[in-house]
């Protein structure tokens, strides 16, 4: 691989959605099926973004939401299977949490099967304060135009 092509970025514009959504369908078992409109409306919402480049490839994604003082969580870390295990998800993370949005008091994330990439970050298991509601029906609305956020915040 030659290093010097390998490129970090924080520009929500560097992002070419149509790459972001190949990349998630090969590598990310959770993403799979998210649509451009979709992930468009994620990146606008999230800071920091994080791509990786290769030359014209997107090779690598990270983001995160803060409220910028207290709590802030990291999603949808993905490295191209053929640029991982030489270092490059480490980058990745910790380029994420030197963002000054996200110098709050904790940084959560989820993770499924990754515990010990984390671990080696400085991340701790951490069982006892996760719960979670499956929206769908509201995000199916959402997503098919139907009700708007000012109206959902109304309801
Ligand atoms: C998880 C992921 C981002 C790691 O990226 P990567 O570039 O392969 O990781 P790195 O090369 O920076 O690895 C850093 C260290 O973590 C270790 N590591 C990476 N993935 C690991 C895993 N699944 N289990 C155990 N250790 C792992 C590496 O061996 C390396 O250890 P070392 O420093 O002692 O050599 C990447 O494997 C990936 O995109 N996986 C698919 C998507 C995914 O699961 N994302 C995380 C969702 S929460």
């Amino acid at each position: 691989m030659k290093y010097s092509q390998i490129q970090f970025s924080q520009s929500h514009a560097d992002i070419d959605l149509y790459q972001l959504q190949e990349l998630f369908n090969l590598a990310a078992f959770w993403a799979k099926e998210r649509s451009i409109k979709d992930w468009s409306i994620a990146i606008a919402n999230s800071e920091p973004v994080i791509s990786i480049s290769d030359g014209e490839s997107l090779i690598g994604f990270a983001r995160a939401t803060s409220d910028g003082i207290y709590r802030a969580t990291i999603w949808d870390v993905v490295i191209h299977p053929d640029y991982q295990g030489k270092g490059l998800g480490i980058k990745l993370v910790e380029t994420v949490l030197t963002h000054p949005r996200m110098q709050v008091e904790r940084v959560y994330l989820m993770t499924t099967h990754q515990q010990t990439f984390y671990e080696k970050i400085g991340f701790q298991v951490n069982s006892t304060t996760t719960m979670v509601l499956f929206n769908q029906s509201n995000f199916d609305a959402f997503a098919n135009g139907e009700i708007h956020l000012q109206e959902s915040l109304e309801a």
